[in-house]
């Protein structure tokens, strides 16, 4: 482990910044949101693993329309000052997209890089109609112009972790969101 022993591990949970309680508060508006715009419709809910595999299980308890789940995971090649890249899917979705209402659902757009070339891939696929949901935003960390159609939280430009987001692949089983103690 990355970590001097299992004190050091806890002390890097600086605080909460999200509770558990806020976080399921904000999911039933999510779901709510989304049973609006589909109205019984039945839709794809596509998840770019890994951080936002907790937020997609809470979510898809949350929404009434009929849906599908797939999982999505990607690898980003960026250099450092420049706002495009390229993403590899490493692992794609089985689903015929062009059938679908699909939502991508996200862990949190930093600078908004990987999302860019995730729904460029996607659009690429002609689904019906493609909008995006995410547990967290970061605007003032932007690069590439994009916003989410739904997103639960804003937040300032702090690194966190928990509720599926990780620091080197631990924390994401926190049950809450926290800030990360370099
Ligand atoms: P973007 O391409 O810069 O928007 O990067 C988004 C990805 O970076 C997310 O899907 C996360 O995996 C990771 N990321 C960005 N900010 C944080 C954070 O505060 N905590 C944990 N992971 C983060
Ligand atoms: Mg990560």
């Amino acid at each position: 482990m990355r970590f001097k022993n299992e004190d050091d591990y806890k002390q890097r949970i600086k605080r909460v910044v999200i509770s558990k309680a806020e976080i399921n508060q904000k999911l039933k508006s999510a779901g709510k949101y989304i049973d609006s715009i589909y109205d019984g419709r039945p839709i794809l809910l596509v998840s770019v693993l890994k951080g936002a595999f907790v937020f997609l299980a809470d979510l898809c308890r949350e929404v009434s329309v009929p849906c599908e789940i797939a999982f999505m995971a990607a690898k980003s090649y960026f250099e450092d000052t420049k706002s495009s890249g390229s993403v590899a899917v490493t692992m794609d979705i089985a689903q015929d997209v062009s059938g679908y209402h699909v939502v991508i659902v996200e862990d949190i757009i930093d600078t908004g890089r990987t999302l860019s070339e995730v729904i460029k891939l996607i659009k690429a696929r002609s689904p019906l109609s493609l909008h995006v949901v995410t547990l967290l935003d970061k605007p003032s960390r932007r690069v590439v112009e994009l916003d989410a159609d739904y997103s639960l939280f804003t937040i300032p430009d702090l690194f966190v972790i928990g509720y599926g987001l990780d620091f080197g692949e631990y924390y994401r089983n926190l049950p809450y969101i926290a800030e990360y103690a370099e």
